[in-house]
């Protein structure tokens, strides 16, 4: 990928839309890109040691380049010593802050507290923001680096943060989030004493990032109660570490194999990762095996409604929520679909039903489980009634999961579509386009 404008600027446009031809089974092999969500924090944690790190099975997206340039503004020297292959080096933090431009990009300047804290003993990191799917307030991080003695005071747009040495702290998270718990990890391992984190998220690529933390020295033990153990260590160093496989990228190829009723061979996909997300796409009529170098998925028999609630690993994880919505709009019968981690990511159904699809949303909890946001205003159930022929549509994707899902339904739409938007989506799938055509879709670039 050629990257000329400054890395901050890189959302800001769609570099083409694509043009969507449906009704082609898909057939072929393609393979896994590293995970998204475990090498953005592991490029972090490359920050607690002078030592070079070297990173393989990187995937090549737009939001590596945004952390690789982060990174790099805070002193870090980067090296690609091929295609998938990145050595990142911080002998020294140049500048302890990052600057307002990457404020709202996306959630890894708050993970670089605990590093920057190590490193520096101050930091100014610009904030997240809200986004298209929920608010994702990171009340959680805060509260967690205030036990552990930083003393933080909030800005606009930032979030200014001091400690001359983080200590242990015994610290409950209210849900097990994902981004809370790599923060808190990544402050612990070089802190004071022993952090107990329970309630913690132990989704696979937590435990990708704490191998890779295991493997620079620092002590970290999970428990089958979901509690994470830290013993602070005094120095890491340096690793070099395969990044896990991206069960989200597998999973959504795995659907349009189902969903176009072809046959899509995945090498790198691991079985392990994809327990609760192959069980239900085996109720609806899909199925696998284990080939030499992977999984093979296909539609097994004609496609029926199944209920599905995304949850907290090892449950049904809320990214594969999109791309099976999007496959249950053509099974028989009604599916019901509740949604218990983000509050509102639904929002991209309404272009399904403009497609012709039968998707109704309620406020109601219709899952086995009353949610947290079960006496709150939000559509957070789907109900999807099929099967729908769809028809192609001029699509603009709102984020980046819905934008596969938007794929999906062009694959199996009559007609071409047109997508736009399509800068989410290659922010965190590698060359889906390429990718697609090596299976057989009929997809194109036309310029944006
Ligand atoms: N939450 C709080 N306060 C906090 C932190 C989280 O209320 O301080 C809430 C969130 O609002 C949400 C829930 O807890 O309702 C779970 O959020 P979590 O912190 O687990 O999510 P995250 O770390 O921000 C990561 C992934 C998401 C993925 C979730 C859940 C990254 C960069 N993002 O987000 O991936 O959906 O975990 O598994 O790792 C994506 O890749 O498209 C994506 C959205």
């Amino acid at each position: 990928m050629t990257i000329d404008a400054p890395a901050h600027q890189q959302m800001a446009a769609d570099r083409h839309h694509y043009l969507i031809t449906g009704g082609v089974p898909l057939h072929g092999h393609v393979q896994a890109s590293g995970a998204k969500n475990a090498v953005t924090k592991q490029l972090v944690a490359t920050l607690l040691t002078d030592q070079p790190c070297v990173l393989h099975g990187v995937p090549r997206i737009v939001e590596v380049n945004l952390v690789l340039a982060m990174l790099a503004e805070l002193g870090t020297e980067v090296t690609w010593l091929d295609d998938h292959t990145v050595r990142v080096h911080t002998p020294e933090v140049t500048g302890p802050s990052l600057s307002e431009a990457y404020s709202g990009v996306n959630r890894i300047p708050i993970l670089m507290m605990g590093p920057l804290l190590h490193r520096c003993g101050e930091t100014v990191v610009p904030l997240p923001g809200g986004c298209t799917i929920g608010k994702r307030p990171i009340d959680f991080h805060l509260q967690g680096l205030r036990q552990m003695g930083a003393d933080i005071a909030e800005q606009l747009l930032a979030v200014k943060v001091r400690a001359d040495r983080l200590t242990g702290a015994h610290i409950a998270l209210p849900f097990p989030s994902v981004g809370a718990t790599e923060n808190l990890i990544l402050a612990a391992v070089l802190a004071k004493g022993t952090t107990v984190i329970t309630n913690a998220a132990v989704e696979p690529e937590v435990i990708d990032t704490i191998l890779m933390l295991q493997k620079m020295g620092a002590l970290v033990s999970v428990d089958t109660d979901r509690t994470i153990t830290i013993e602070g260590v005094a120095a890491l160093r340096g690793v070099q570490h395969h990044v896990i496989a991206d069960r989200i990228e597998i999973a959504s190829l795995a659907a349009a194999a189902v969903i176009t009723d072809g046959r899509i061979e995945i090498a790198g996909a691991r079985q392990e990762h994809l327990m609760s997300f192959i069980n239900k796409l085996r109720r609806m009529g899909g199925e696998f095996s284990e080939t030499d170098s992977g999984l093979a998925f296909w539609r097994d028999r004609p496609l029926t409604a199944i209920d599905i609630e995304t949850g907290v690993h090892p449950g049904f994880m809320t990214d594969w929520q999109q791309p099976l919505v999007v496959a249950l709009t053509q099974a028989a019968g009604t599916s019901v679909v509740h949604e218990t981690i983000y509050e509102d990511r639904f929002g991209y159904t309404s272009q399904l039903r403009a497609m012709g699809a039968t998707v109704n949303l309620t406020t109601q909890c219709l899952g086995a489980t009353a949610c947290r946001f079960h006496n709150a205003d939000f559509d957070h159930t789907a109900k999807v009634t099929g099967p729908s022929p769809l028809q192609a549509a001029d699509l603009t994707i709102p984020d980046l999961r819905a934008g596969f899902g938007y794929v999906l339904a062009a694959l199996v739409a009559t007609g071409t579509s047109r997508i736009s938007g399509t800068r989410y989506l290659e922010r965190g799938y590698e060359d889906p386009v390429g990718k697609l055509r090596a299976v057989g879709a009929r997809i194109e670039t036309v310029s944006a």
